[in-house]
């Protein structure tokens, strides 16, 4: 294999040097070729390019491989927690038993919020989506710990801001629901695990404890670390380029948590629920042939939500592994929801039609979560704070490479398409 390509342009040869990845992905290093040629290149959505080189994720769309540091997602899925698999993106290696009781201790050490976080939520409206209050939160956070600003932190400091982080995010998450449906915020119980405490902040009340069942907790979990990491997607692109003006991990991490909101990202959970409820409520299965074909119909703006991946194009392993569980935890608890059967049909219509098959459109990720949070009685505003808990260990991860790696700020060119220099003229003449 050459380790270079030819670009011909203009009577010159231009050399690209080829970098392969240690999963033989190759790529041609263009960061000289505006130099030497005068040229850049235009990507729009960065359908085709590398904005980095990473050693926390390896994804394979063709082959629908998935792998959170080396480790395949379904083993990770069946045998860890989401608090070790979190401790292995960050940190790159399985901790060791000591590793881990120090990790759970210390997040579970952090997980109160200061009083003041009360005043902050006062002042947003009940009925607020609680993730517009979940990203204002945790960027406040940067004013209960200053520190956490200096861009020449040190390393214990940016070890006390993920510990920080990974702890508080529950109880953010959970007062975000409950400053929505107007009940009091619940205080975090130390003596129980990461979801569990998670369960009974958003539903004990001060009438009533929540019961942890343990089929609930699973389930959580798994969907926890399946969300936890994605490479390069549209939220932890934006968590490295804010990250990599030097802004503080609180305020990149916000930024990708407005990022994840959207329908076409993180936000397609609650999308793809209320579709499934708009066709049940338009007569059940037997409205999914109409539905599929406004998904097919150019004039209009509908699409299947949850289906199609930029990257996956074969199958999203996620999705695979969330049909299973759902199916699962709907039976164990006892849950008949009548949006299963319709997801199923589409599912099934949409694998046989043409149009879906030619642009290798696939259920991804959020197509099957929803119903697993809502037999679990998460609320369907709620879903895509799930997704920013569960993603907050790769945002960390994401960003804390981006720090140590030094890489320079995030700042793409343009070609520019606007008028070309003209002469001011007078409002009188215009
Ligand atoms: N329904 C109908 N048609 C679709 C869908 C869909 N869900 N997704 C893609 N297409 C069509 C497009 O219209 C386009 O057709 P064309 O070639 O005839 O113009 C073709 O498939 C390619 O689609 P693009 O939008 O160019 O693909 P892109 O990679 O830019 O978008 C995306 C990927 C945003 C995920 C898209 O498939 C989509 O909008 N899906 C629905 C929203 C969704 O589920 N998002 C969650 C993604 S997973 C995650 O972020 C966690």
């Amino acid at each position: 294999m050459s380790d270079f390509a030819e670009l011909h342009y203009d009577g010159n040869v231009y050399k690209i040097p080829v970098v392969e990845g240690s999963e033989k992905e190759k790529a041609l290093d263009i960061s000289n070729l505006r130099a030497s040629s005068g040229l850049i290149t235009i990507d729009p959505g960065f359908k085709n390019t590398g904005s980095t080189t990473s050693a926390i994720t390896f994804l394979d769309g063709e082959e629908g491989i998935l792998r959170y540091r080396g480790y395949p997602i379904e083993q990770l899925a069946e045998k860890s927690t989401f608090l070790e698999v979190s401790y292995l993106i960050i940190y790159g290696a399985l901790p060791t038993t000591e590793q881990l009781s120090t990790w759970k201790s210390e997040i579970t050490y952090h997980t109160l919020i200061h009083e003041d976080f009360k005043r902050i939520l006062e002042g947003f409206p009940s009925n607020s989506h609680p993730m517009g209050v979940l990203s204002s939160l945790v960027t406040s956070l940067t004013a209960f710990y200053p520190e956490s600003l200096d861009p020449n932190r040190s390393a214990d400091q940016v070890r006390i801001s993920i510990i920080r982080l990974l702890a508080k995010m529950p109880t953010l998450a959970a007062w975000s629901f409950k400053n929505e449906i107007g009940h009091p915020t619940v205080y975090p119980n130390n003596n129980l695990d990461y979801t569990s405490n998670f369960l009974r902040m958003m539903f004990s009340t001060p009438a009533e404890e929540y019961e942890i069942d343990p089929v609930v907790t699973d389930a959580l979990d798994k969907l926890l670390i399946l969300h936890a990491e994605h490479e390069q997607n549209c939220s932890t692109s934006t968590v490295r380029i804010v990250g990599s003006s030097h802004a503080s991990l609180y305020s990149s991490v916000s930024a990708g948590i407005n990022a994840l909101w959207g329908p076409l990202h993180g936000g397609a959970n609650q999308a793809v629920i209320e579709m499934l409820e708009a066709i049940k409520a338009d007569g059940g299965p037997g409205a999914v042939d109409k539905y599929l074909a406004k998904a097919k119909d150019k004039d209009d703006p509908f699409r299947l939500m949850g289906f199609g991946h930029r990257v996956y194009k074969n199958f999203d392993p996620r999705a695979r592994i969330i049909k299973k569980a759902a199916d699962n935890v709907l039976e164990k608890l006892g849950v008949n929801d009548p949006v299963l059967e319709i997801a199923k049909k589409l599912e099934e219509a949409a694998l046989n039609d043409p149009y879906f098959v030619e642009r290798k459109l696939y259920p991804n990720v959020d197509f099957y979560s929803g119903i697993i949070y809502r037999a679990l009685g998460i609320p369907t505003n709620m879903f895509t704070v799930m997704f920013a808990m569960g993603r907050l260990p790769g945002w960390i991860a994401q960003w804390m490479e981006m720090r140590t790696n030094n890489e320079p700020i995030g700042r793409p060119r343009q070609v520019y398409t606007g008028e070309t220099v003209r002469d001011y003229v007078d409002i009188s003449k215009r």
